[in-house]
């Protein structure tokens, strides 16, 4: 961290002593102030609930200016990333810090392929599940269940076990979630098949069956790739900051990485494209098109408490770099299905057109974020609404690591404690029961 010439000093109308804060400077991005010795110098603490102006850590992975709508891996933007680039060249550019070259582009597409089998005892631990058990369920207890599975990779403390437990992750996330899928229709699992791509050979885990094998096309192939680049980092997020804190503890990476997935299934976050999707079902069902206008007066009353799903994020003020990417993917994908016409669909885009020109959302700057597209593209591919989130999560998974990693490399790092301000009773004595 730089420090800055600039300090700042924090005074008290009391008359208490000021105290002198550093502050250090990023490479691009708001200066923080460092507040670590506050409570030693000053016996207070910072309030600052939903950490609207709290840096937990300092990060080389990812970076994002909301107002500006701008995302970087490593400092690569990522509509470059998005075109240049396939999701596991941007897993290894998230692991390792900078994009590989032909040869390391080769061993590590190798070495995640060889990966991609679990144990063949994870069926028997699946089929514990109810056949309709939410994927979030099932795959909170997969990855959890990787512990008890691979030993030698437990270790978060040995740097060997975390390089073997972050590809096994991202090998062995698509043929968990196309398990979970399988386990939910009644199917027989599909083994992955090591000559296609990441996206395809999840796709064929998908919708192939022993008795009919399954074409991938390329433009949805391409598609999942997409959704995959764009899901893959988004820095301290609610699920990464669950990832390090769980992490923090020197819990195994399999554990800390489940934290993450529970953490990603709340519909303010990573749940947020299926609901989206059960929003605009709703809407068709009770209507369609024609009810759009009633729905949005539902949205701008604060006493309906209905939201506008796949609108608003916490830190982008401005339109989401992913959402653009992944607006011009769902219609590539809807031209090529022939899906143009499909009245949920063109739901959506009038939904979009309405939201893009009105005073409420243009006001608060509330535009479509990544998952309002991408629910529509995964739901357009024929992907099941209630697993959208899994797929967001096999996405996520590399980031979570990335970070994990990156906090216990860390020489500075901690386990994380947050403190509170008591607002509860002060101390009382017990009253025996005839009294109370
Ligand atoms: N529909 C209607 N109004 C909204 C929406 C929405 N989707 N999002 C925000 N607003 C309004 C709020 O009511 C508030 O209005 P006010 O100023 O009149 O009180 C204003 O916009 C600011 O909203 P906040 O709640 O302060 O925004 P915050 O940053 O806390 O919330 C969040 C962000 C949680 C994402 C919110 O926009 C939301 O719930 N969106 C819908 C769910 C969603 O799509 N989540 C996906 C996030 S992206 C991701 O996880 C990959």
């Amino acid at each position: 961290m730089t420090p800055s010439d600039v300090k700042a000093t924090l005074s008290f109308s009391d008359g208490s002593a000021s105290m002198d804060l550093p502050i250090y400077k990023g490479t691009i991005g708001p200066d923080v102030i460092d507040i670590r010795k506050l409570y030693a110098q000053t016996g207070k603490f910072t309030y600052d609930p939903g950490f609207l102006s709290t840096s937990s850590c300092n990060s080389t992975i990812t970076y994002i200016d909301g107002d500006k709508g701008e995302l970087l891996y490593r400092g690569y933007p990522i509509e470059q990333l998005a075109v240049n680039c396939d999701y596991l060249d941007t897993c290894y550019l998230l692991l390792y810090g900078d994009l590989p070259n032909e040869s390391q582009r080769q061993d590590f597409h190798a070495r995640v392929t060889n990966h991609t089998m679990v144990n063949e005892q994870m069926q028997f631990f699946l089929r514990g599940f109810r056949r309709d058990a939410h994927p979030m369920a099932i795959m909170t207890g997969l990855v959890g269940a990787l512990s008890a599975f691979y030993h030698d990779s437990t270790d978060i403390n040995n740097p060997q076990h975390r390089e073997i437990a972050a590809i096994r992750l991202i090998a062995k996330m698509p043929t968990l979630v196309a398990m979970a899928y399988k386990y939910s229709a009644g199917q027989p699992y599909m083994y992955p098949k090591n000559d296609l791509s990441y996206a395809g050979n999840f796709m064929r885990m998908m919708f192939a069956t022993p008795c009919e094998d399954y074409k991938v096309n390329p433009v949805i192939e391409r598609a999942l790739d997409r959704i995959f680049i764009l899901h893959a980092d988004h820095e301290q997020n609610a699920s990464t900051s669950t990832v390090r804190l769980c992490g923090s503890s020197g819990t195994n990476p399999f554990a800390a990485i489940a934290a993450g997935v529970a953490c990603l299934w709340g519909p303010a976050h990573g749940g947020a494209n299926e609901a989206c999707l059960n929003m605009l079902e709703e809407i068709q069902a009770n209507g369609g098109v024609a009810k759009v206008g009633e729905f949005m007066e539902k949205v701008k009353d604060k006493n309906s408490g209905v939201k506008l799903m796949g609108f608003g994020h916490r830190v982008y003020k401005n339109y989401d770099p992913r959402a653009k990417l992944m607006r011009e993917t769902c219609h590539e994908v809807l031209n090529e299905l022939g899906l143009q016409n499909d009245p949920l669909f063109k739901l959506a885009m009038e939904l979009e057109k309405i939201a893009l020109e009105d005073d409420y959302f243009v006001a608060r700057k509330l535009y479509p974020n990544v998952d309002f597209y991408s629910g529509i593209v995964q739901r357009a591919i024929g992907i099941p609404v209630q697993l959208f989130t899994a797929i967001f999560a096999l996405a996520r998974t590399v980031g979570w690591i990335a970070q994990l990693n990156e906090m216990i490399a860390d020489p500075e790092y901690k386990i994380g404690r947050p403190r509170q301000l008591y607002v509860g009773a002060a101390q009382r004595d017990v009253k025996p029961l005839s009294e109370r």
